[in-house]
């Protein structure tokens, strides 16, 4: 193979991106390079995964799979929850077929090696008395729950930073009482692009006007930037009232304890993430077609609904929405290097009962539509980068900022790891 043909180095890719541009085609289509990601990016930083909900009772197994790794969450007899991975220490068998299981004792299929819930083998028949149980427990994988949402990461040394993230988020989170909650409702849509194209999906909503008429009823227009050039009087002045409202509404929700103001750190962090509390068009409480609650029961010790959406957004693979009565909360997880799972789920109170405090279309009609519409700008998004006409194209300075720092803090990652290696 010539020079002029040889595939880009990783190295090459990273020192030749264009700040303020999608990425080059490579970065979205190559095996190797979907390799590496799951490598570096999911395989060494702290991956959302699920919720405590997932694993309500002892006994209570969720299993994962990111890539080649499977992993099981289970919750202890104290309560505690772990995770393992999900492969047996005698010959490898995969111990939990999942996603949702409920067992006494993790007992291998093959030769019934059995493991506790805290991951020791605590029995292995025929294997002669010198044989030690006690090196043989399940081998575990780091996890921390942030206020009841489920990261884990498969490093062996995981970002230190998820301190600092929790630290800052526990306070926001809380009062949405994740751990009291229940899924309600849950779906996972495969989208035909790479991850980082559902990510960076994610990240604008300079798309949402065009493709989004559900969201957009609860979701304000002037809530996702906008260049003040192109407005008219009218229109800056319903842009000026928005930020006022921003505004007015931080100042309320903080006085009455409830945090609300941004805090941003989506590129200088490993652990990257961003968080704020936005106002809700209309009634100002929930993101349903009618923009009112679609639980009667609130979350928590909550009691006004109107508290409009928190929105929690992590690098490199979730975002979140918590309402007064539900919560949305997404984790993308890679397939192939073209098929990315979007998992979404919706949470209400655990005491809510369907068709008496909520109804399930109600609860979940905007996000199911506009999941269905991401997905196919997603995979219409693939398409045309495989295109030998593609070329990173600019982002827009005023709507997507956001997709900027995730690109950001992506390069960020491969490019210290160049430095480890160099
Ligand atoms: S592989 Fe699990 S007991 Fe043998
Ligand atoms: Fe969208």
């Amino acid at each position: 193979m010539s020079e002029a043909n040889k595939p880009a180095s990783l190295a090459q890719l990273v020192a030749r991106r264009k700040a303020g541009h999608s990425l080059e085609a490579d970065l979205y289509t190559r095996p190797d390079i979907f390799e590496t990601d799951m490598d570096l990016i999911f395989g060494r930083h702290w991956i959302y995964v699920g919720v405590e909900p997932d694993v309500p009772e002892p006994g209570d197994v969720f299993v994962v799979d990111i890539g080649k790794t499977s992993v099981l969450i289970v919750r202890d007899d104290d309560m505690q929850i772990r995770a393992f991975h999900n492969v047996c220490r005698h010959r490898g068998a995969r111990l939990v077929d999942g996603p949702h299981e409920q067992v006494g004792n993790l007992v291998c299929r093959y030769h019934a090696w059995t493991y506790s819930l805290e991951g020791d083998l605590v029995f292995a028949d025929h294997m002669g008395e010198d044989f030690d149980k006690s090196c043989r427990g399940l081998k575990p994988v780091h996890l921390r729950s942030v206020a009841g949402l489920l990261f884990i990461c498969l490093a062996e040394e995981a970002p230190a930073d998820i301190e600092d993230m929790a630290a800052a988020m526990t306070p926001y989170l809380v009062k949405h009482d994740i751990p009291n909650t229940k899924i309600a409702h849950s779906v996972d849509l495969i989208e035909h692009g790479n991850w980082k194209v559902t990510m960076e999906n994610n990240r604008e909503c300079y798309h949402c006007g065009a493709n989004h008429p559900e969201l957009t009823i609860p979701l304000f227009a002037y809530g996702f930037g906008f260049s003040p050039k192109t407005l008219d009087e009218d229109e800056l002045e319903q842009a000026k009232r928005y930020e006022d409202l921003v505004k007015d509404a931080h100042n309320r929700w903080e006085a009455s304890g409830l945090p609300s103001r941004e805090i941003e750190h989506l590129a200088d962090r490993v652990t990257g993430f961003r968080t704020e509390r936005l106002p809700i068009d209309q009634s100002g409480q929930s993101q349903t077609m009618d923009t009112k609650v679609a639980c009667k029961k609130l979350l928590g010790n909550i009691t006004d609904p109107a508290l409009g959406g928190l929105s929690f957004w992590t690098q490199p693979n979730s975002w979140h929405h918590f309402m007064s009565d539900h919560i949305v909360t997404f984790s993308v997880i890679p397939v192939s290097p073209t098929e990315t799972m979007l998992r979404t789920r919706w949470l209400v109170h655990k005491d809510a009962v369907e068709g008496i405090d909520y109804d399930k279309t109600t609860l979940t009609e905007v996000w199911i539509a506009t999941n269905k519409q991401d997905a196919h700008l997603v995979e219409v998004t693939q398409s045309g980068l495989v295109s030998p006409a593609y070329e990173p194209g600019p982002y827009s300075p005023y709507t997507e900022g956001l997709v900027e720092k995730f690109c950001q803090w992506y390069m960020g990652r491969l490019s210290a790891h160049l430095e480890t290696v160099a």
